[in-house]
């Protein structure tokens, strides 16, 4: 190791306090840079990667996830808004502002000699006070009082490019949760079971909740394959309808004609075989997964597939296995000795229909439908649409808040500052260096309005004050107490932190 340099032998508790305020100023640092985009009027970031890709967005989430950031107190904050966005899915962006106001507290408050500990206790005590405090001005909230949810929704969309579009889309995201809910379970959702395809052309507005199914892969119809078929017997299948090959190192050495001729006899007897096996089902369409082996269908057993009537999707991926499985009510079929009537999903229509520059394979009228929902979204350009897939993602996590926990506070920051209050009330009847530090936790939640007030265009002190209630501008309690959490003990963290590390 290296002796250190003569600037650097800084004295024990010196360099402890330098290290935490560096720590401090990075992550701050990290936090202004996405409070221009809180709130309703907030702005947009544009994400250029070195690639080429651009991305517009208004999620801190995905903002801050896509950040170049080295300092190790700035990459907390980074996790900060990753961990708000698993536990709540909105109030990625509040959160990083709320952690970074709340840092400059600590500054203040360490630069006027408080010892970090006795900070990083106060503020947990003033955390869990907040969320208390949220528990009492938060309005209980019914599954089925749709207006309510429906207003939640609108909350989180009016933040986003999208936002002129959440009288379609909230409503959407409100029946897309409450298709997939299980009443018996409502706390076991699971958003996976929710498909949003995003297809290029045509507006936002166009987008719809569908009925049914809908592929991104479009029909096989080299052969002249059927691309609409009623009365569908679906079978989803496992395995590919190819001949088998031979390992990587093998060759087969064929020397003359009758050889070539009893191979190639060989093959067509072993694809009629298995065709006809798949009509003996009564199949009618097949839905293929894609193999990375070999290729999932050859031109002869297209050729034979088309002959007998079957309608043929190929390259559905592994991951989307279940999805479909669960929606068509039909069971994966993984060789062909298992092909029975009784694994096959039915529906009325499987069809391959035009959208926008493209076509997707679209199945409804499907029988014993199962829990599951799909979107199918649609935008201009990539840029659009991209943004509106996470915007109703936020949209859907805010619904399902609602499920997990069904409370709705006030927003427009009105549950901030009632925190505020309550907060500078208490921090009277407390004493010494925790009242100080209590009341600038409750100083820190201003930020909220300030930023909301500022991003507006508005001037902070002379901002209007109307009943975020009667303007229908409704959170869920959880996206708000999570965030004040999860920022206070990331803020804790970092104040427990006396020095960097480095390792190899
Ligand atoms: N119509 C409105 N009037 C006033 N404030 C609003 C309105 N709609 C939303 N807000 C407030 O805007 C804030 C949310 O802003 P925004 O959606 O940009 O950030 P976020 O939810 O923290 O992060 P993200 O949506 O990126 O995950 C909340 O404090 C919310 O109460
Ligand atoms: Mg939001």
């Amino acid at each position: 190791m290296p002796a250190p340099k003569q600037g650097e032998l800084l004295k024990g508790s010196a360099k402890k306090k330098d290290v935490r305020s560096s720590n401090i100023e990075s992550a701050k640092a990290v936090a202004d840079a996405v409070r221009t985009s809180l709130g309703p009027r907030g702005m947009d970031k544009m994400i250029a990667a070195p690639n080429g890709d651009v991305i517009i967005t208004n999620d801190g989430a995905t903002i801050l996830q896509r950040m170049t950031v080295t300092q190790p107190a700035a990459k907390m904050l980074v996790e900060l808004s990753k961990s708000q966005d698993v536990v709540a899915g909105d109030g990625t962006t509040s959160v990083v502002v709320v952690c970074g106001a709340l840092l400059k507290k600590c500054q203040d408050l360490l630069d006027r000699g408080v010892h970090p500990t006795i900070v990083s206790d106060a503020f947990n005590m003033a955390a869990q006070k907040a969320c208390e405090v949220l528990e009492q001005v938060s309005v209980s909230v019914d599954l089925d009082d749709r207006a309510s949810l429906v207003r939640a929704a609108t909350t989180s969309l009016s933040s986003k490019v999208v936002s002129q579009y959440s009288s379609l889309l909230s409503p959407m995201a409100v029946d897309c949760v409450l298709r997939v809910m299980d009443p018996a379970r409502p706390n076991m959702l699971d958003l996976r079971d929710i498909k949003v395809l995003p297809k290029s052309g045509g507006t936002v507005d166009d987008s719809e909740l569908i009925d049914g199914l809908v592929f991104d892969q479009k029909a096989a119809k080299a052969a002249g394959g059927p691309i609409k078929v009623e009365k569908a017997k679906i079978a989803l299948i496992q395995f590919c309808i190819s001949p088998p090959k031979t390992d990587l190192e093998n060759n087969v050495i064929i020397s003359d004609y009758s050889q070539m001729d009893r191979v190639y006899k060989e093959e067509r007897n072993y694809t009629l075989g298995l065709v006809k096996k798949i009509k003996a089902s009564g199949c009618n369409v097949l839905l293929i997964q894609k193999s990375i082996l070999r290729d999932a269908t050859t031109e002869l057993s297209l050729h034979y597939l088309a002959k007998a009537k079957i309608m043929v999707v190929r390259d559905i991926e592994r991951d989307d296995i279940e999805f479909i499985s669960k929606t068509l009510n039909c069971l994966p079929i993984a060789h062909v000795n298992h092909f029975k009537p009784e694994k096959l999903g039915t529906a009325d229509l499987v069809e391959e229909v035009e959208v926008g520059k493209g076509r997707v394979v679209k199945i409804t009228g499907i029988a014993n439908k199962g829990k599951t929902a799909t979107v199918l979204l649609r935008g201009s350009n990539k840029l659009v649409l991209g943004e509106a897939e996470r915007s109703l993602h936020d949209a859907l996590c805010v619904i399902r808040c609602l499920v997990n926990k069904r409370f709705l506070i006030a927003g427009g920051a009105s549950s901030e500052m009632e925190i505020n209050l309550a907060l500078s009330n208490w921090a009277k009847s407390l004493g010494g260096m925790e009242s100080i530090c209590v009341r600038a936790f409750a100083e820190a939640l201003e930020v909220v309005p300030y930023t909301l007030a500022e991003n507006a265009g508005l001037n902070p002190i002379q901002g209007t004050i109307t009943n975020m209630l009667e303007e229908n501008v409704v959170q869920p309690m959880l996206v708000t107490s999570s965030a004040v959490t999860l920022a206070t003990e990331c803020v804790r963290m970092i104040l427990k932190i006396d020095d960097i590390v480095p390792v190899r």
